[in-house]
């Protein structure tokens, strides 16, 4: 019988036979495919895992902190944080063109990867959370995690002497089947059924220059529109929803005083393959709420829109 734990077994056997008693590095992103992988290979392989978090300043809020607590402190996987905020914000200074912002960040990530990577003694394998949508979609199109650790991978910046082989655990897998494995292994629900988040963050979620204060602000809106649709039962109705920071400026009146602030989209579409989608028909209490609640709480924005837009013509992401 196929089930997850037959599964789980059978990943775990398969681990070890491949690896032995080797090292195996991985690159966990918080999302739902290389947190799989860890909680899996940390299973089978224990200690001989050593798993890098890059932190590069373009996370959703807390998600740095919510990763080392879920992986490091309960589950007790080796992890190293990279805090590279001032690395990628300073190399993303003066950049506003969209693919220019997507290489830029691909690129640091990988040289603080290599960089991490060479500091570990004897690393035999590289662990990937290819799963198989991405094993199918790998020929084109916007890049994926896979892809940047993929690249990393053939580029070949780590020293000759640690050429690295590949684990991938997941890559007969289907993305409903991640998940059950997830479960099963005991990864908390909400993480387990996370709305996908691209590679470059919020990098491509602040139009045009990417700046501090810009993902500060989008931070906070982000969180609290999140926030809302768990609240409402929202969020599991949904595939992807988020926040956009728009760097104009529109006038408002808060209190007794005029303002001259940010304007923050908000999207939220139902799909089942991304490809197409259909952007959420929320309620307008729901909307309502969130957008008082941005334009109250958060002092640098003045306004908030809702994207009406469907795909195609428009992408889910705006950049
Ligand atoms: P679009 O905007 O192309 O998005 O309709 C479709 C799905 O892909 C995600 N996306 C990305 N994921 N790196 C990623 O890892 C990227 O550069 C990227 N661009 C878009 C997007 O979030 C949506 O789920």
């Amino acid at each position: 019988l196929w089930t997850p734990a037959n599964i789980v077994d059978d990943a775990i056997a398969r681990v070890r036979e491949q690896v032995g008693g080797d090292k195996v590095l991985l690159g966990l992103s918080g999302g739902v495919d290389s947190s799989v992988v860890a909680a899996l290979l940390h299973r089978a392989i224990g200690d001989q895992l050593t798993c890098v978090f890059v932190d590069n300043g373009l996370l959703r809020k807390q998600e740095g902190d919510q990763v080392m607590d879920m992986f490091a402190r309960n589950m007790g996987v080796r992890v190293i944080r990279v805090d590279a905020e001032a690395l990628f914000l300073g190399k993303l200074r003066g950049e506003s063109d969209p693919e220019a912002k997507r290489k830029i960040i691909g690129n640091t990530f990988i040289e603080i990867f290599d960089d991490e990577a060479g500091k570990i003694q004897d690393v035999k394998w590289l662990a990937q959370g290819t799963i198989y949508p991405d094993v199918i979609e790998s020929a084109g199109g916007k890049t994926g995690k896979a892809h940047v650790i993929k690249s990393h991978h053939n580029v070949g910046g780590l020293p000759d002497d640690m050429a690295l082989e590949l684990v991938e655990p997941l890559r007969e897998l289907f993305k409903d089947e991640v998940r059950q494995i997830g479960l099963e292994l005991g990864l908390p629900r909400d993480m387990v059924f996370r709305h996908p988040f691209p590679g470059p963050g919020l990098g491509v979620r602040i139009l045009g220059e990417v700046k501090k204060e810009y993902a500060d602000l989008l931070r906070d809106a982000d969180a609290i529109f999140i926030e809302e649709l768990r609240r409402t039962g929202w969020y599991d109705k949904t595939s992807q929803a988020f926040a956009v920071f728009l760097p104009v400026k529109s006038v408002g009146v808060v209190g007794d005083g005029r303002r001259y602030e940010y304007v923050i989209a908000i999207r939220a579409v139902q799909t089942v393959d991304f490809m197409t989608a259909r952007w959420a028909h929320l309620p307008y209490e729901l909307l309502e709420t969130v957008s008082n609640r941005i334009i109250n709480e958060i002092s640098g924005v003045s306004r908030v829109t809702y994207d009406i837009s469907g795909k195609p013509p428009a992408t889910i992401e705006w950049e």
